[in-house]
């Protein structure tokens, strides 16, 4: 064979074989029980995930970021707006009954920064009594808070400042989150200051899908992420010194979301694109390394910088963990024979167990801050959570992980940013019309794993 046909050869054998080459790990499910897996919730906590814009939508919500978004018109699928979601900033009393009847003793709410400083430097007194309210409801029905400050979602006028852009607005998140610590760390001992950087610059800076929508903005995506580590370390070093500080429980939390190419071809994309790279990569190397390198394509552009405080910023992480996703033929989907949730991404708990695994290196206490199917038929929820709860349960057997609570996303149906109402994550169904919420028989079997 002349070298010209060898080559040949080779290639097009690495394309017949490329996608078995990227096969990923697989459990014979058909041989596992998951019916024998249980948490004790004397010392784990069992909670649901919510997050207040997308319960209570623009209406309850008018001076965030997401509101004048959504007024743009066109940036929400089917023009659709949230209105007032599922109104939980009015229907809270009955929804903490809810997470009650689920047998909860936690839940991961946000305090919405736009309603308690509307405008800058103006503080309101009646949105921090509606928080103490909610929160004292929670905690006179045994339900532990866990509080995420920066949800997606910020106050309008520092969007107009720049937001996370500039180094210098980091200021006004730290003043934030110190008034609300302050407010409320007698009452609260988990706090979330920023959930998942990297979703929020992949939304925001790369494919426009949240505000302030811009495409690829790689420069900018690496800035907003460097300000977003920085912010995250600004406010863990000024809570610690507050009252309360030292006994507070301050997480770094993060979305691990791998993504793999199917194809060759699939996989050169990926890196072309960058995505997993800002999901994941970055903020891993970063909280091992304390070394911060956002390498753009044009070599020399790079963002970096260097702050080995992280290490020290972190008395846990909070794993975010949907799905690993699958790219083909340049569009998101699975293997032959996975089972697809209703986002682009198959259940895959075995994807899971290796997030924990990954995670654990850290050497920190871990909590599992979101995990849930997005499920309009109901018909795989029951299958997700059995088999998500299995493999939480066989990392902390198999390798101990220090895992010490577990938060499903969501109680109910809510806004699911751009795409709307058309998700539905909710173990509990919502009609939107009516406002009434009901358990989803595929819900039913979550409880039975925490006793
Ligand atoms: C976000 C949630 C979102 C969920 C499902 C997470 O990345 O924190 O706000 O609803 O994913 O898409």
């Amino acid at each position: 064979m002349n070298i010209i046909r060898k080559i040949s050869f080779l290639l097009l054998l690495g394309v017949v074989i490329a996608p078995s080459l990227y096969a990923r790990d697989a459990w014979e499910w058909d041989t596992i029980d998951t019916s024998k897996v249980v948490f004790n919730k004397n010392n784990f906590l069992f909670g649901v995930a919510i997050a207040e814009y997308q319960n209570s939508g623009a209406t309850n919500l008018p001076n965030c970021n997401w509101a004048t978004w959504e007024k743009k018109g066109s940036t929400i699928k089917n023009h659709q707006t949230s209105g007032v979601a599922c109104d939980f900033w009015n229907r809270y009393k009955d929804d903490v009954t809810l997470i009650s009847q689920l047998g909860c003793n936690a839940c991961r709410l946000s305090i919405d920064w736009s309603s308690i400083e509307p405008h800058e430097g103006q503080f309101d007194r009646t949105a921090i009594a509606h928080y103490h309210e909610v929160i004292n409801k929670m905690l006179i029905a045994g339900i532990t808070p866990m509080v995420t400050l920066h949800h997606f979602v910020h106050p309008q006028w520092f969007e107009k400042l720049g937001a996370f852009e500039k180094e210098e607005n980091i200021y006004y998140f730290v003043r934030f989150c110190e008034l609300v610590f302050t407010e409320f760390s007698s009452k609260v001992h988990l706090w979330c200051p920023i959930n998942e950087p990297g979703p929020f610059v992949l939304q925001g800076y790369l494919l426009g899908s949240f505000p302030p929508g811009k495409v690829y903005a790689l420069a900018k995506a690496g800035q907003v992420l460097k300000n977003l580590l920085k912010a995250h370390i600004a406010v863990y070093k000024t809570l610690k010194k507050l009252p309360h500080g030292q006994e507070a429980q301050i997480g770094f939390i993060h979305q691990y979301l791998n993504m793999e190419g199917y194809h060759w071809w699939d996989k050169a994309t990926l890196n072309i694109m960058r995505l997993r790279y800002v999901l994941n990569t970055v903020i891993l190397d970063f909280l091992k390394t304390g070394q911060f390198s956002f390498k753009h394509l044009i070599p020399g552009f790079d963002t970096k910088f260097e702050d080995q405080k992280i290490k020290t910023s972190m008395d846990f992480i909070g794993l975010n963990y949907y799905s690993e996703v699958i790219i083909r033929n340049c569009q998101p989907g699975c293997y032959n024979n996975e089972i697809m949730t209703d986002m682009p991404y198959a259940i895959y708990a075995e994807g899971f167990y290796a997030a924990i695994k990954d995670m654990v290196q850290f050497g920190k206490p871990l909590y599992i801050t979101e995990n849930g199917i997005a499920d309009v038929r109901d018909d795989r929820r029951e299958l997700f959570i059995k088999r998500y709860l299995y493999a939480l349960s066989k990392a902390i057997k198999d390798f101990g992980a220090d895992v010490r609570g577990y938060f499903y996303w969501s109680l109910m149906d809510n806004f699911e940013w751009e795409n709307g109402r058309t998700y539905k994550f909710g173990l509990y169904n919502v009609d939107f019309a009516t406002q009434k919420r009901t358990l989803r028989p595929g819900a039913q079997c979550i409880k039975q794993f925490f006793i």
